[in-house]
This record gives structure tokens, C-alpha cells and sequence, in this order.
């Protein structure tokens, strides 16, 4: 896959018209978490430095369903943008009409804009074309860094692209350039480690990466469908009969292109899903009728950790357990240290194991720690983000 990145673009004195993943969380009116507003700053600071350029910035925040929802304003995201940015930031008062356009057209060099909400208008996810016609008036030059929403063919993340010359940021080129080889040539020993709640969210995730990886281990609610499938007992712990077809066919197709599947030995149960249930470990495969599996057990992680020893690559998505609860925590966040500990390449996607690598400060010992959470399991499934095809060269 290759990209035109905004290094390629002549830039000088030109007004860029920037998408960005400024969808951040957000409590009483503060940005909690302003990862990927940071994310977004080396294409800000690059395009800026160059002569004569100023920055027309979008956005969506939410899900305001195309409604002018005040909840959903970019004003508080703005306030943080412009304290990390260090220069002054103006939050437009709407995302189109004559106000915005007289804003935009008296910006000076340096100067940064920040649209209002693009979902305030239905328009935005519809994908109008005319909407995107006039998002495109605002500059000279397209760039997309938004890899959060990248997923979605919308009019500010490939609608806009048919219309002004377009480039990918550098957030969006970094993902791609960690992304992109896990499908197509990783280095070897490759190991998935896909975890999370649902077979029926991560099954075609799966079947993506068993086509390069070496190893796939799987954890997480997801794991007693499989083990059900196996012919084990799993109690009371979650399961997707409906699925049962299809996690045996995987299991098959993973033994066929001979890849170890590695699913849980050992774990730790609860008698309720509660966040005050008592962790009670069971130490085989099997669980008793009364019990749910919440987590993997020590034997488990020790047999993840010693699979990652030799790994030259890996993926993490979704967590072991139910790793909100602390006494269910354990094998998420001995599986995140592992990764940091690990000499492999190690790419962490998906909002909850991403949420875990935080929680326990890892993030800066992971080679790359996505900003996306739907784009980047669409990613792995191997999917065509329409943001970063209408960037392809
Ligand atoms: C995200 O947070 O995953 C992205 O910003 C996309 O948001 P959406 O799921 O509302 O499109």
C-alpha cells in the first residue's frame, strides 16, 4: 500500500484543509484522554512550519446524529488542541455557511481554524458529495490524518478527497507502515493474540491474520466458545452457540495451514459476573457447572509469555479478561508487560486492550500503540479503510 504523504505535497503558502480524530473522551466539559489529539500534532506542527501555510482543522466529536447538539461541540477539544499546539486556535461557529466561509477565507499564514462538529450535519455521514464540495472550498490542499475514522466513507474522510489534491498525515502513514506488513509479510515467528468478549466481533479478525501469523492465542470471553467447541466444559462462562460452527471451522483451517492456537489451560472464575465477585482459580481446563471463566490463569500466561520469547512480531487486541475488575485483571496486564518486555515488533489495537496498555503505563515500551479502535480491527481483517484508499497512490 502505498500512500502520498503530506512530505510529498508543496505546501508553501497554501491553506490545508486537515481531517482529524479529535474524537476524545470528555467529562464536564475536559478532555480525559488527549491521545490522539497528541497523535495528530507532528502533520500540525509540519504543515505550519512551512512558509506561508495556515491550517483549516475537522473534525467529528461523537455521535450527535447530524443534530447542532451543544453537548457535542469541538469547543472543549479545541481548548486542549490549542494548549498542546502552543499557538492560538479558533473553533468556527458552525461547519459550513457565509460566517465560516468569511473565517476561512481571512485566515493568515499560521493561523489554525477548527470547524465545529462535521456530524452536526447529516450530510457528513451520508457522504454528500455537494457537502464535501464545499468542505473542499476551505483549502488548496487535502490531508487526512484521521485514522480513528478512517473506517468510515464519509464527506470529511473520502468524500473531500475527489475533490482537492490528497495526502496522508503522518499518524495515518505510521499506522499504516505497522499495520499493513502484519497482513502482508510480517517478520517471523508472527503471533496474534486476540482476546475480547465476542467471537461473533473478532471472528473475521481472525480468519484475517491466520493467513500470516505463526501463532494465534486467544483469550478473553471469546475463548469458551472455542473450548466448548473442544468438547470442554465451560460452567457458566459466555458462550455463542450460534457461533459454534464457526469457531470449529476456524480451529480446522488454523490446524490445515498449520498454526498453533493456543486457547486458555487454566483460569480465574467467578460465581456472578460482578465487580465484587470473588476470584476463584481453576486449575485445568475444564470449569465447574456453578463457575464463569473471567479471566486466563497463570498457566495460560506463562505459556503466552513463553510464545512471545521467540516472537519477531506481534498483534494484541482485546483483553484476556474482564480486566475493568481488579481481581479479574491479572492475565491482561501480565500479557501487556509481556509485550513491553518482548523483542518483537509490537503493535496493541483495539480501545480496550489500548485502554489496558495505559492503565499500566506501557504504552512507550509498545513499537506502536494504534489510535483507532474500529478502524484498526477493520484494519486487521483486512478491509479497505475508504480514508486511506482515497490516499493510495
Ligand atoms: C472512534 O472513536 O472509534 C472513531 O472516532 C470513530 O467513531 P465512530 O465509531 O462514531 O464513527
Amino acid at each position: 500500500m502505498k500512500l502520498n504523504t503530506v512530505r510529498e505535497a508543496d505546501l508553501t503558502g497554501k491553506r490545508v484543509l486537515i481531517r482529524v480524530d479529535f474524537n476524545v473522551p470528555l467529562k464536564e466539559g475536559v478532555v480525559k484522554d488527549d491521545t490522539r489529539i497528541r497523535a495528530a500534532l507532528p502533520t500540525l506542527n509540519y504543515i505550519l512550519e512551512q512558509k506561508g501555510t495556515s491550517v483549516v482543522v475537522m473534525s467529528h466529536f461523537g455521535r450527535p446524529k447530524g443534530q447542532k447538539n451543544p453537548d457535542f461541540s469541538m469547543v472543549p477539544v479545541g481548548k486542549k488542541f490549542e494548549e498542546l499546539l502552543g499557538r492560538p486556535v479558533k473553533v468556527a461557529p458552525d461547519v459550513i455557511g457565509e460566517e465560516v466561509k468569511k473565517e476561512v477565507e481571512s485566515l493568515k499564514a499560521g493561523e489554525v481554524l477548527l470547524l465545529e462538529n462535521v456530524r452536526f450535519y447529516p450530510d457528513e455521514e451520508k457522504n454528500n458529495p455537494e457537502f464535501a464540495k464545499e468542505l473542499a472550498s476551505y483549502g488548496d490542499i487535502y490531508v487526512n490524518d484521521a485514522f480513528g475514522t478512517a473506517h468510515r466513507a464519509h464527506a470529511s474522510t473520502e468524500g473531500v478527497a475527489h475533490y482537492l489534491p490528497s495526502y496522508a498525515g503522518f499518524l495515518i502513514e505510521k499506522e499504516v507502515h505497522f499495520m499493513a506488513p502484519l497482513l502482508e509479510n510480517p517478520d517471523k515467528p508472527f503471533v496474534a493474540i486476540i482476546g475480547g468478549a465476542k467471537v461473533s466481533s473478532k471472528i473475521t479478525v481472525l480468519e484475517s491474520l491466520v493467513k500470516t501469523c505463526n501463532t494465534i492465542v486467544i483469550g478473553g470471553g471469546m475463548a469458551y466458545t472455542f473450548l466448548k467447541v473442544q468438547g470442554h466444559e465451560v460452567g457458566k462462562s459466555l458462550v455463542e452457540d450460534d457461533f459454534a460452527d464457526t469457531a470449529k471451522a476456524f480451529l480446522k483451517a488454523a490446524k490445515d495451514k498449520n498454526v498453533k492456537v493456543i486457547l486458555p489451560v487454566d483460569h480465574v472464575c467467578a460465581s456472578e459476573f460482578d465487580e465484587n465477585a470473588k476470584p476463584v482459580a481453576v486449575d485445568g481446563i475444564d470449569i465447574p457447572a456453578e463457575l464463569m471463566g473471567m479471566d486466563i490463569g497463570p498457566k495460560t500466561t506463562a505459556s503466552i509469555v513463553e510464545e512471545l520469547k521467540s516472537a519477531k512480531s506481534v498483534v494484541w487486541n482485546g483483553p484476556m479478561g474482564v480486566f475493568e475488575f481488579a481481581q479479574f485483571a491479572k492475565g491482561t496486564e501480565d500479557v501487556a508487560k509481556a509485550l513491553a518486555e518482548s523483542k518483537a515488533t509490537t503493535v496493541v489495537g483495539g480501545g480496550d486492550s489500548v485502554a489496558a496498555i495505559n492503565k499500566f503505563g506501557l504504552a512507550s515500551k509498545i513499537s506502536h500503540v494504534s489510535t483507532g479502535g474500529g478502524a484498526s480491527l477493520e484494519f486487521l481483517e483486512g478491509k479497505v479503510l475508504p480514508g486511506i484508499k482515497a490516499l493510495e497512490k
